[in-house]
């Protein structure tokens, strides 16, 4: 079995990058027909969904508007519960049809935080779509629209996803080994 280390942690290999790939066509797909016409703009939240919505993206062929928000709430291995926006909205919101691209939706609790920033700009609907699912810890009412692969409640790094900063650089997914 493939592991890597990452300071005192050892991971062994969970998704591979060929599996995540096909995976994200599909959801590419869906996006495709149920978007079609609507002119979304992806918010994508950074630093963990950098990786996803580069290739999510690279198959979605509708018009369609990409930016950013920069948000943390992870400490080591843990949700630290509370959330802080480090870099806020600057588009116009208002009336759009608004997709939020995130790595991995774990307590909800980052969700929360968005949808309630992105409510006082009034836009016309909001749609989640995430790559992975903890759902067996998700806390939250609604869950998210379009979901990539769902995962147990397992600390995860690799394409994209980080140990205090580290391992966001491999392309496939890794679960620490118990
Ligand atoms: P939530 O607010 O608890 O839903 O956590 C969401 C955020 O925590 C995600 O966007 C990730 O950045 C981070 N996160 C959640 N689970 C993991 C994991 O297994 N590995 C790395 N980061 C994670
Ligand atoms: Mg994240």
């Amino acid at each position: 079995m493939e592991t890597i280390t990452i300071n005192d942690k050892t991971f062994e290999l969970s998704l591979p990058y060929e599996k995540l790939q096909q995976r994200i066509k599909e959801l590419a797909e869906q996006l495709n027909d149920s978007l079609a016409n609507k002119n979304p703009l992806f918010i994508v939240v950074l630093n963990g969904a950098f990786m996803f919505a580069a290739d999510l993206i690279k198959y979605v062929n509708i018009s369609c508007e990409i930016t950013f928000i920069k948000l943390a709430s992870y400490k080591d291995l843990h949700s630290s519960g509370n959330v802080k926006t480090l870099i806020g909205f600057n588009e116009d919101i208002k009336g759009r049809n608004i997709v939020i691209v995130e790595d991995i939706v774990d307590t909800g609790n980052t969700l929360e935080y968005i949808f309630e920033a992105l409510r006082h700009h009034e836009p016309a609907t909001v749609k989640i779509v995430t790559l992975l699912f903890k759902r067996e810890v998700f806390t939250k009412a609604t869950a998210p629209d379009y979901i990539g692969i769902e995962v147990s409640n397992e600390f995860l790094v690799g394409y994209g996803l980080d140990y205090n900063g580290y391992g966001r650089n491999f392309k496939s997914i890794y679960k620490l080994k118990k």
